[in-house]
């Protein structure tokens, strides 16, 4: 089994899997790309093809295939396994799983064969017809109804139980863990009756829970979604609907819409913009950000036009503008979802997406609906809402021209919305005496960062540079370096010296607790430097040259407050006197290797 997960990890090209998922630029014998684990704007993320690795040295997260496979697509240990192994042409022996892994992995099953056998009363049963008919008349053609994979759920207690647990033989209880069955006082009976079916698919597929929508007719007695519960597979604030069936859309388009519904998100695939995809009627999450982040950063919030609409861009535009994504709102109009606007109109929803607007018309919009702009009062009530926004545009040119299509909507000059927005800034600022001054940095820890800084970096460099990097230092002192396990692994590479030298089983043959400082300096990125045998060895004298200044200045140091100690003795001890002798000699020779 080890052996297997060796042999999956050798055959995996990391910088394949990665780069299906993430931009990937050569960065010297590395990749690199902006993180997809937090938010950046210069890339810190890096991956080598060598080792198998990757690593951000903005957010520290870091670790090999299996890792990047967790935390990107959230795939457990045995699912990343058999996935690799697939794509490496690895056949696995069977192995045994953990016990919350197999549990997933029933449940998985018991939504994935519900989700066929609703699918399957909606397309082919005539128990279906209605909901069918529902949906023609709702504008859902067959390609969509295949791709999201609609259903009907019958009106029936238990039609879904008998065929769970009467046929395929699942557990009751296994329903109601997967959210499919309701304990009720008397009896068990299902969630979903007499609905239109909605699979909810996590980013990979599995079918994770359904939302079930009311028949026509029946709206004002029930409720219009139900949804399943939060499960050990569904967690609603971290899920997106049509993320799945639309991800390679996203990827390509390199931007995302997001929609309120189900439906909003189907109609619009159905009119070709198909990067899209749903919040199922909340607003955006973190959790949604983070998960949209390693697709795309640009978000266009299309959310509908009614005042809950309003407050969930909002907050939507509070939340990805803070994890630095890109926003634009899509304005619709005449209180239209994004559902009818694609149905009636498709090539006005491609324009609508096309023409999303920066997010200050859409706080300017807003607030031109719900105040009145004729009266005195509502445009003290406007401007007091978007001042404190538009003083924060950090162009000028485009703050202007906020200020003064604000000033027009006011029907007032322009000055007066810039005074307006300078007397803002001046009481902000008043505000905001909470910023504290950074504590002073001493002389003495500035130097121990930047040497640090500078051994770490001479190791990048003898590990990526290798031999030839290596054999430039025959006459370095490893035990100059001052951090101990740099040295150690200097020392270990500089024993290498002669022979040639590979940085994978040179890493490996390290003591354990090296590994991840060497992989460390071996993913540091020092593609800045033109990779000539020259260049890199003159950047190697460069360091150490500048290491033994650094030596030298702290030997200095230590003799001269050693030297004053021994200068405020008003009568000193022959002792004394000798050592203060020998200390100023010690001194004056190191001063003037220092300036040679
Ligand atoms: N929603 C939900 N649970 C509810 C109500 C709504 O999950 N109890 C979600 C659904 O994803 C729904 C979205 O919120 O698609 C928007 O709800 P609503 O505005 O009520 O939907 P409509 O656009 O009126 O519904 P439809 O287009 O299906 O007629
Ligand atoms: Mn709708």
């Amino acid at each position: 089994m080890a052996d297997q997960v060796e042999e999956v990890k050798q055959k995996t090209d990391i910088v394949t899997l990665i780069g299906e998922r993430v931009k990937l630029v050569r960065a010297g014998r590395n990749f690199r790309a902006l993180c997809p684990f937090h938010s950046e704007r210069t890339p810190s993320f890096m991956v080598s093809p060598e080792l198998g690795i990757f690593k951000c040295f903005g957010c520290e997260k870091a670790g090999d295939a299996f890792t990047f496979l967790n935390e990107f697509d959230g795939m457990e240990f045995p699912e990343a396994l058999s996935y690799l192994a697939k794509r490496a042409g690895v056949r696995l022996e069977p192995l045994r799983k953990g016990r919350d892994y197999k549990k997933k992995e029933r449940l998985w099953e018991v939504n994935h064969l519900a989700s066929e056998y609703f699918h399957y009363l909606l397309v082919t049963h005539t128990v279906g017809q209605r909901a069918k008919r529902y949906l023609s008349e709702r504008g859902i053609r067959k390609p969509a109804t295949q791709m999201f994979k609609l259903g009907f759920a019958p009106n029936s207690w238990d039609g879904l139980i008998r065929f769970l647990v009467g046929k395929k033989r699942y557990k009751l209880e296994e329903l109601l863990e997967a959210g499919l069955v309701v304990k009720g006082k008397k009896r068990n009976y299902d969630r979903f009756r007499n609905r239109v079916i909605f699979p909810l698919r996590d980013v990979r597929g599995n079918v994770v829970g359904f939302a079930g929508r009311i028949l026509p007719g029946r709206e004002e007695e029930r409720a219009k979604y139900i949804n399943s519960p939060e499960t050990v597979l569904y967690h609603k604030s971290k899920h997106l609907y049509g993320l799945h069936e639309n991800r390679s859309a996203i990827k390509k388009k390199d931007q995302v819409v997001v929609v309120e519904g189900e439906l909003d998100a189907i109609s619009s695939w159905q009119a070709g913009v198909k990067h899209v995809v749903a919040v199922k009627g909340t607003s955006l999450t973190s959790e949604q950000v983070e998960l949209l982040r390693r697709y795309t950063r640009n978000v266009i919030l299309a959310l509908d036009a009614d005042a809950a609409g309003d407050a969930a861009t909002k907050r939507g535009i509070a939340i990805a503008d803070s994890a630095l994504l890109n926003i634009k709102v899509a304005l619709l109009s005449g209180g239209k979802d994004p559902d009818a606007v694609a149905q009636d109109n498709p090539k006005k929803w491609h324009q609508l997406v096309d023409r999303a607007t920066s997010v200050y018309d859409f706080y300017i919009k807003s607030a031109r609906q719900r105040f009145d702009v004729a009266s005195g009062l509502g445009k003290k009530q406007i401007s007091e809402e978007l001042v404190p926004l538009l003083s924060k545009i950090s162009n000028a040119v485009e703050r202007a021209h906020y200020i003064q299509k604000l000033a027009r909507l006011l029907d007032v000059s322009e000055e007066a919305v810039m005074d307006e927005v300078a007397r803002f800034e001046r009481t902000a600022a008043l505000g905001e005496g909470g910023v504290l001054p950074q504590p002073p940095v001493s002389g003495e820890e500035e130097k121990k960062d930047r040497r640090l800084l500078l051994e770490e970096y001479l190791l990048s460099l003898m590990l990526q540079g290798g031999t030839q990097a290596i054999s430039s230092l025959d006459d370095f002192e490893a035990s100059d370096l001052v951090h101990p396990a740099v040295r150690r692994i200097v020392r270990s590479a500089l024993a290498k010296a002669g022979d040639s030298f590979e940085a994978g089983s040179f890493i490996a043959s390290l003591p354990a607790e090296l590994h991840s400082l060497a992989q460390t300096a071996f993913l540091h990125d020092i593609s800045d430097i033109p990779s000539t045998p020259d260049r890199l060895i003159q950047e190697v004298e460069q360091v150490v040259h500048e290491l033994r200044q650094l030596r030298l200045r702290e030997q200095l140091a230590s003799l001269s407050s050693k030297i004053g100690v021994l200068e405020e003795k008003r009568k000193p001890t022959d002792a004394e006197q000798q050592r203060f002798d020998t200390l100023r000699q010690e001194f004056s020779e190191l001063s003037s290797k220092l300036s040679h």
